[in-house]
């Protein structure tokens, strides 16, 4: 059962999740999992770019975007389950899978379970370590200060490390649309979310067990999971490439759309 079209609403997990699904019916599937707090318009121009040739799909994470938030726990695991829920719900048995940041987080902890269903992985702005013990406090400050003064001021501190320092000139129009993005996402959301992210395992013991192949992007001027955490996975996940794009921070696939394009086109391209 699946309608093609942007905002569909399907249940998974018991929660109604929105994804969009783009592009010819028997086409290679791509699915592409949004960062934290984004949701799934931030994949506006790699669906454009894709789906002419392939079937691609993008969701709104539970409690982001358009999908409501359901009453579990969060946890990157639940995230996971409604991932795979999603594909069988959709009845996609194999697909390539693309995570930026918390996406990656969740593509990652998929691979450790169901790497079978995925015929290839595109970690974007990711890391596989677990929290520290340090960004786990900053996870409960950034938690109390949402509950104290509000998703609005939470944005504008969020927005000062996402970006690199030229697209605060270059990529006005971006910053906004990511700004709204955060500002959409309802309070209670922000704080489950928070804590599923700081709960969350580290996988990089899984990647040496990664067998299909892998690319690796990140912005060179990533600040919250920079190049160096992006090396430590391509040495480690055999026959994986790496770009670095230039011009870029945390949000690589707006912030250097042509450069991603033509990576994630180029590696598509060599899957199928
Ligand atoms: C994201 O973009 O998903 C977040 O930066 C991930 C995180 O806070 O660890």
């Amino acid at each position: 059962m699946s309608s093609f079209g942007n905002d569909i609403k399907v249940i998974v997990n018991h929660n109604a999740l929105s994804y969009y699904d783009e592009g010819p019916n028997k086409a290679p599937v791509i699915i592409f999992i949004h960062g934290f707090p984004f949701n799934k318009s931030m994949w506006n121009l790699q669906v454009e770019a894709l789906k002419d040739k392939y079937r691609v799909i993008t969701y709104d994470i539970r409690g982001h975007g358009k999908s409501d938030a359901g009453n579990d726990v969060f946890t990157i695991d639940l995230f996971v389950n409604d991932l795979i829920n999603l594909m069988e719900t959709l009845k996609i048995d194999n697909a390539i899978l693309c995570g930026l940041s918390m996406g990656g987080y969740i593509a990652l902890n998929a691979m450790g379970k169901y790497q079978e269903r995925f015929d290839a992985l595109i970690l974007c702005d990711t890391q596989c370590i677990a929290d520290t013990l340090e960004a786990k406090e900053k996870r409960i400050k950034a938690i109390e200060s949402i509950r104290k003064t509000g998703v609005e001021k939470y944005a504008d501190e969020s927005i000062k490390n996402l970006f690199a320092s030229g697209s605060f000139i270059t990529k006005k129009k971006e910053i906004s649309a990511v700004r709204e993005m955060i500002l959409k996402t309802s309070e209670q959301s922000l704080c489950n979310t928070l804590l599923a992210l700081s709960g969350r395992n580290e996988t990089c013991n899984i990647l040496s067990r990664i067998k299909i192949p892998v690319l690796i992007m990140v912005g060179k001027e990533d600040k919250i999971t920079p190049p160096a955490s992006a090396l430590f996975m391509h040495e480690r996940i055999k026959d994986s490439m790496l770009k670095i794009l230039e011009n870029a921070g945390h949000l690589s696939n707006l912030e250097s759309p042509d450069e991603f394009n033509v990576q994630l086109k180029r590696f598509i391209a060599s899957v199928y």
